[in-house]
């Protein structure tokens, strides 16, 4: 998805130079060792249905391995003409450690806010989208305007994405998905759909999601999800997933028409109805 997007936002937004092939390996790399690191903390075995590295070779491999990753990104990055783009993958990066380090001090925290949420989910994720689009469009010599309305769409789609992830982390099929579910209950951290639960519920039912999230079995996700599908809370993340797409498919809608554009449209549409 990433490197697709540093390539296609180039497209939309002018020509695509030989800069944008490094950039969708950098993007890549940068993400894929959030990833590596990000199945550390969260014990998951499974991911784009493989071992992850941390079960196949311990946790010790899996945090080295994605520094090498990271070190490998910002190596590529150097050789580059301009240094641009070092220091937004650089800043962003740093967004995107922030976001972690964050939700994980706040793991078993029933208060947790929207907003909180939105700021985690914003800073974990939606800052790497935005630069892939940002990146793309900047290297193909784009105006401000073309460049911060590929931005408000990758902001818009990561925002989305990371919802419907969560979502689907919930309610998914591990086979269909491709990577260990379940997982955000296991390690106690909150997610749109149980927060709203947690505002909107009458006491007791809010007690019992409330025992649920305390409680221990490994399985317990899918009872939570079930209690969830008997309210408004599934819908209600879902919606504010479309409200994000909307939002980013209003940007796209502001550059020249080409097929590039489509492709992004279709990318959204595809964020928002994805079963893995
Ligand atoms: C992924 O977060 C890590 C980053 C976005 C940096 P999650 O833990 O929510 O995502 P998955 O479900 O493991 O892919
Ligand atoms: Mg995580
Ligand atoms: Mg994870």
């Amino acid at each position: 998805l990433r490197p697709a997007l540093v390539l296609l936002s180039a497209k939309a937004a002018g020509e695509l130079r030989p800069e944008h092939h490094v950039l969708a390996a950098v993007v890549e790399l940068v993400h894929i060792a959030t990833l590596v690191h990000d199945d550390v903390l969260d014990e998951a075995d499974i991911r784009r249905r493989a071992a992850t590295v941390n079960r196949l070779w311990g946790n010790e491999q899996a945090v080295l391995m994605g520094d090498f990753l990271y070190s490998h990104a910002f190596h590529l990055c150097s050789g580059l003409d301009s240094q641009f783009a070092a220091r937004l993958v650089g800043q962003t990066a740093v967004t995107v450690c922030e976001g972690e380090m964050m939700q994980v001090a706040k793991r078993g925290c029933y208060e947790l806010t929207e907003a909180e949420y939105l700021d985690f989910i914003h800073r974990k994720t939606a800052v790497l989208v935005e630069a892939c689009c940002h990146l793309g469009a900047r290297y193909a010599g784009a105006d401000d305007d073309t460049i911060e309305r590929l931005c408000t769409y990758g902001r818009g789609l990561g925002m989305a994405f990371q919802i419907i992830d969560d979502l689907l982390d919930l309610t998914g099929d591990e086979s269909e998905v491709g990577k260990s579910l379940g997982r955000d209950v296991c390690e106690r951290e909150l997610t749109l759909p149980v927060i709203h639960y947690l505002c909107a519920a009458a006491a007791a039912e809010r007690e019992r999601l409330l025992t649920l999230l305390r409680g221990d079995g490994p399985q317990r996700h899918r009872e939570i999800a079930a209690l969830l599908r008997r309210s408004a809370s599934i819908a209600y993340a879902q919606d504010a997933a479309r409200e994000y797409i909307a939002a980013a498919g209003q940007a796209l809608a502001l550059l020249p028409p080409s097929p590039a554009r489509d492709s992004l449209a279709t990318m959204a549409e595809f964020v928002l109805a994805r079963r893995q």
